[in-house]
């Protein structure tokens, strides 16, 4: 069986923030289908990045959906924010807020789309009965905050596990897969069931000139 070529959605944080809007546009013309962006507060993880204002910044120099990752709490009070800036998917950490399902409907109701990002040692069983509350899911195979960490192969079970929640579910929900994809590990995860994959060394490396082909390698086509 040939899995479908997946959802390419390079990480901003690898880019060169001196010059994110050129960036923005040189991913978008490489070929990517969605712009991952990963918020950061120094406190639900332990990094600092960008807030609602870069990313209304960044609004006008890209027309693919923008993948924004919360790793941020409380998340709640800023999810209006960050739609208002332009986010068309909302990526939240059950951690990160008492009530998920709460936090999920809220996404919805702003017109996003509403996805759960699981940790590594988060467990899959935690959406089981919210599936029809959440239209990706995201699977860490780092621990959040950094960019540049190695594959935890560990994560590729949870992968098909979750898939086959979504199978069973009948629902059209996106598996997405973060940390450390590269074109030997994107291979594993298409495998195991993903359908969009994260990327932020793999498609920044050797610059502007090699995003294409870095993209391409991703999908399995370079
Ligand atoms: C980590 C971030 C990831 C990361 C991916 O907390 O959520 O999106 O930037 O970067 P690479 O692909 O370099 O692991
Ligand atoms: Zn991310």
């Amino acid at each position: 069986m040939s899995p479908r070529a997946p959802i390419i959605a390079p990480s901003i944080l690898s880019a060169d923030f001196a010059r994110l809007g050129e960036e923005a546009k040189a991913i978008e013309a490489a070929g990517a289908n969605w712009l991952h962006v990963d918020v950061m507060d120094g406190h639900f993880v332990p990094n600092i990045t960008i807030g609602p204002q870069v990313v209304k910044a960044l609004r006008p120099h890209a027309s693919i959906p923008f993948d924004v990752h919360l790793m941020i709490a409380p998340v709640d009070p800023y999810l209006e924010a960050f739609r208002e800036s332009g986010a068309d998917h909302l990526l939240v950490h059950p951690e990160a807020g008492p009530h998920l399902n709460r936090t999920l409907r809220h996404i919805r109701q702003l017109g996003a789309k509403a996805g759960v990002v699981f940790d590594p040692s988060t467990p899959p069983e935690i959406i089981e009965w919210m599936m029809d509350d959440i239209d990706i899911i995201l699977v860490m195979t780092v621990n959040p905050g950094f960019g540049g960490q190695s594959f935890m192969p560990s994560q590729l079970g949870k992968i098909a596990r979750l898939r086959a929640m979504i199978d069973a579910s009948g629902r059209d929900i996106v598996l997405e897969v973060d940390g450390g994809v590269t074109p030997q590990t994107a291979r594993l995860c298409v495998e195991a069931g993903a359908t969009a994959l994260v990327a932020g060394a793999a498609v920044f490396k050797d610059g502007p000139d090699r995003y294409g082909a870095n993209i391409a390698a991703l999908r399995g086509g370079g």
